[in-house]
């Protein structure tokens, strides 16, 4: 069946970035001049999705009101003659439809994943997180590069990439065989392992191609680490009945959840765009 739907968890309280994260989505924090989750719902229209279903919560609500149409804008920049602006509020065209449902409790990654059973239904789809944003190194974004794999393979596709050892305990880390190249058929999953204790370094990064057997899965998911429900646990569960492989995505991502990562988003991302380049040069902030 073809991959139409996303869904976007983006409902975390997002405690690495407190205090901002009090009362301000950590998905709205600027990557120049597009918020975070800007990036990612863009990397999925561009990889063919049209339907699209954000996990938000309590104190989230600026993500809902910059994918809606703001019509005072509008009519306030038509009258100035601002089209290149007006375009750039029209964010996605009419044939792409954004839902939104509100996790009540932030239980962790795999429960905010449980809200979006109804919107799936029977079909495939691919979960983006809303504060990991890929840069593609080719014209094929991450998330399409996944699911041309999908198509081939006809189970569910973790993307991972290779951390440093220092950085193993913040990930959930695959013991696979390498089957192909940048393709392991995953054996295991540990959430968040000691150095020692991982298998590898191969660490689960925030997208992944689903299958709706995963929303039994989670519902049999015990809290694991740090409390939560965690999708690692649920995705152990469903590799005892369906092959999963780990796919190495042709990209650089960037973790912005953390102020050291996002700063490091921008920075890269400014250094890569020329007219801002020239910009900070003006200011002598690069030379
Ligand atoms: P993180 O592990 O980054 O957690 O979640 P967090 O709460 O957002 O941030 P920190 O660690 O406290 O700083 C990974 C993704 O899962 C979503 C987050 O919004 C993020 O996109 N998430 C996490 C939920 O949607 N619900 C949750 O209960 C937990």
């Amino acid at each position: 069946m073809k991959i139409r739907k996303a869904v976007i968890p983006a409902a975390g309280f997002g405690t690495r970035f407190l205090p901002l994260t009090k009362s301000m989505p950590k998905e709205m924090l600027p990557i120049l001049n597009k918020p975070v989750i800007h990036h990612v719902v863009e990397e999925a229209v561009r990889s063919g999705i049209k339907e699209i279903l954000i996990i938000t919560a309590t104190g989230k609500r600026a993500i809902e009101d910059y994918f809606d149409h703001n019509a005072d804008l509008e009519n306030h920049l038509t009258k100035k003659n601002k089209s290149k602006e007006i375009e750039e509020i029209n964010i996605f065209g009419d044939d792409v439809s954004i839902h939104f449902i509100r996790q009540k409790e932030q239980k962790g990654l795999g429960h905010a994943i449980s809200m979006a059973k109804c919107f799936v239904g029977d079909e495939p789809f691919v979960v983006l997180l809303g504060d990991d944003i890929i840069k593609s190194n080719t014209q094929k974004h991450a998330t399409k590069q996944m699911i041309d794999v999908y198509d081939k393979k006809k189970c569910p596709i973790i993307g991972v990439e290779k951390v440093p050892d220092e950085k193993i305990e913040s990930y959930g880390i695959v013991d696979g065989d390498k089957i192909e190249e940048n393709l392991y058929l995953v054996k295991n999953m540990v959430e968040k392992p000691c150095k020692k204790d991982a298998p590898s370094n191969i660490g689960i990064i925030g997208r992944y191609v689903l299958i709706p057997e995963i929303f039994e899965c989670i519902a049999q998911v015990k809290p694991g680490a740090g409390g939560e429900i965690q999708l690692t646990d649920a995705l152990c569960i469903l590799n005892k009945k369906e092959k999963i492989h780990a796919f190495v995505f042709d990209g650089k991502r960037y973790d912005t959840g953390s102020v050291e990562g996002w700063l490091k988003t921008n920075i890269e991302y400014a250094c890569d765009d020329e007219c801002m380049k020239k910009r900070m040069k003006l200011h002598e902030l690069i030379k």
